[in-house]
């Protein structure tokens, strides 16, 4: 799985003086089917969240709040996406290793998945991580 995979998209933004509006659809902006949402939230200063890779679930992860760095690792290269504005998003497709880091003060992870809740899709061991990847 190449990092070049994991990609940066860019949400329609509805300018308003009465506050600025984005959105997703799911077979506009998003390259899945959406079986799932979750958030992630009053992160502690310097907490660390999502150290695990995907068998197949992929996801969309988004700053909805705040700010909050995603490392990004394919068992060869590693590279950090910051997160900062609400109209971007970070697709993250199955088999990279993530983990989020530096959380802002009340920053708000928002993140659309591909598949349903299943412990058996994570690998949260990064040795073995490795492993498979030097073996694949
Ligand atoms: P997990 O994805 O392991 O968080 P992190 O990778 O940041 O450590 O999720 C933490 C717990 O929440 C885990 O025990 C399973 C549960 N969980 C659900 O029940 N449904 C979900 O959609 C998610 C993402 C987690």
């Amino acid at each position: 799985m190449k990092i070049e995979d994991c990609k940066i998209l860019k949400f329609p933004k509805i300018l308003d003086e009465r506050g600025n509006l984005s959105f997703l659809e799911e077979g506009i902006h998003i390259p899945f089917e959406i079986k799932r949402s979750y958030w992630i939230y009053d992160v502690p200063g310097g907490e660390i969240r999502g150290g695990h890779s995907y068998k197949v679930n992929q996801e969309i992860i988004i700053a909805l709040s705040g700010s909050f760095d995603v490392v990004l690792n394919n068992g060869s290269s590693e590279k950090i996406v910051s997160l900062n504005r609400s109209y971007y998003g970070l697709y993250v497709p199955a088999g990279i290793w993530r983990h989020m880091e530096n959380f802002s003060t009340n920053s708000l992870a928002f993140i659309v998945a591909s598949t349903e809740y299943s412990e058996n899709d994570y690998e949260r061991d990064l040795n073995q991580y490795r492993e498979e990847i030097a073996n694949a």
